[in-house]
């Protein structure tokens, strides 16, 4: 949570520290008490029924321990390897594998040799000795997620080296697993989700960016937006040598009132050693990453220059409020160069993220395989963006957007902000395409 509250007072609406959303200013009923009394029931019920599964994971994480690397030993009792919806194929060259665990007693004591362990999806053993990752195996991932190949840097040892949140699951998260009680909220169902406060954000970064962590990387453009301490900042820049970085940050406003376009709440980016030098050398852009006026006034007069590299890649990891994600997308994905990505971070179950999960991205998915048949009742939910949009990737918590061949374009205000119905999915997935009344 010290993320998401800090996160929160990155951006402007954003920040009310104190304000309580949600609350109903009804009176309760007697029928509300009863109507609370049967959902505490269910809900005490569900919350005993789930209490019984860390026994399973307890078990299967005394195995785990006793072979340290280990990530994924019984199949699914702990589903540690999040897959990611449509990654995979063309991006990881894999060395062939042997994808049905056969004997599975055979690969339990390979730590040394060059045995590639089968991928955890398709592991169907179910005595927990099964497999060991050695980290010796290129593009396979460990419980630490996944080895650079040659060449590329390693996105979650600069990430930990720089102290960003975007790792820290992949760090702490062996031991919470092994001792469930050190996880910071040790009673979610999903394993992965008990170190909150913790992504494991370096698998993807490694698979989407280590490309453009090479020494030798054709130079190229990189915004970040929400510049926060900056950590996550120096680990981009660390990651990418060759980029020409930019970072936008609300906090760096002038300190006053938010009426008069100030921030009341205190400056974090100050912290980053680098400030300075930063704020000097035209990097770090202070103002609103939600509002166009600033992102159009930053992009023209900062990045958008004869002598500037492509805009090939941006991230998303400012207030995680649904409505300013959906503005980055609509704002920043247009001015993105083909192959080029969009990176949106925590797309987690929190109240100020969960309209983006729930109502933009299936409109983005939805999107991605439209084909506009004039003989099948259909609609595009982003017309601006789907002539645009080649694939969308995400892992928990964390979506990547891949422009398609089609060059930049520069569209107007109104078509660089979000639609109304950017975060109520309900008209275009529902009813716009025929819904159930077709086939
Ligand atoms: C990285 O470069 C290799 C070699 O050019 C290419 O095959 C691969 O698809 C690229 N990966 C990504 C994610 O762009």
């Amino acid at each position: 949570m010290v993320k998401i509250l800090s996160g929160t007072a990155k951006s402007s609406q954003a920040a009310n520290p104190g304000t309580s959303s949600g609350s109903s200013k009804k009176r309760c009923t007697r029928r509300d008490l009863m109507l609370g009394f049967w959902v505490g029931i269910a809900l005490a019920a569900i919350y005993l029924n789930t209490k019984r599964k860390p026994v399973i994971h307890a078990a299967a994480s005394t195995t785990t321990k006793t072979k340290r690397t280990s990530p994924a030993s019984s199949g699914d009792t702990v589903p540690i390897m999040s897959k990611s919806t449509t990654a995979e194929a063309e991006t990881v060259p894999e060395p062939a594998t042997t994808a049905e665990t056969t004997t599975s007693t055979t690969e339990t004591t390979t730590s040394s040799s060059p045995k590639i362990e089968p991928p955890a999806e398709t592991s169907s053993s179910t005595t927990s000795t099964s497999s060991t990752t050695t980290g010796t195996s290129t593009g396979r991932r460990t419980i630490a997620g996944f080895t650079p190949k040659p060449g590329h840097k390693d996105f979650q040892k600069i990430g930990a080296n720089a102290g960003t949140d975007k790792v820290w699951g992949a760090d702490t998260f062996e031991r919470c697993l092994q001792d469930q009680s050190t996880c910071p909220t040790p009673d979610f169902d999903n394993p992965k989700c008990r170190t909150l406060q913790g992504h494991f954000y370096h698998t993807l970064y490694n698979r989407w960016l280590g490309n453009y962590s090479l020494d030798d990387a054709e130079p190229f453009q990189f915004l970040e937006i929400g510049f926060f301490n900056g950590r996550g900042y120096d680990a981009y820049k660390e990651f990418l040598p060759r980029a020409e970085t930019h970072s936008i940050e609300i906090a760096c406003l002038p300190e006053g009132p938010r009426e008069e376009g100030k921030w009341p709440w205190g400056n974090f980016a100050k912290e980053n050693k680098h400030y300075q030098e930063y704020l000097d050398t035209n990097q770090l852009h202070c103002g609103d990453g939600a509002d166009y006026d600033f992102l159009h006034e930053t992009w023209t007069t900062h990045m958008k220059r004869p002598d500037a590299p492509p805009l090939k890649v941006v991230v998303d990891d400012a207030a995680h409020i649904s409505d300013h994600m959906a503005k980055s997308v609509f704002f920043w994905f247009p001015k993105i160069e083909p192959g080029g990505i969009l990176v949106v971070e925590d797309i987690q179950p929190i109240h100020e993220a969960n309209k983006f999960r729930t109502d933009f991205l299936p409109q983005m998915m939805k999107d991605l395989h439209y084909c506009g048949d004039p003989k099948f009742p259909d609609k595009a939910c982003f017309p601006t963006l789907w002539p645009l949009l080649h694939s969308i990737h995400c892992e928990m918590h964390i979506c990547v957007f891949e422009r398609n061949e089609m060059p930049a374009v520069e569209y107007d205000m109104e078509r660089s902000i979000p639609p109304p119905h950017a975060l109520n999915a309900e008209e275009c997935l529902l009813k716009a395409s025929g819904g159930a009344t077709y086939g």
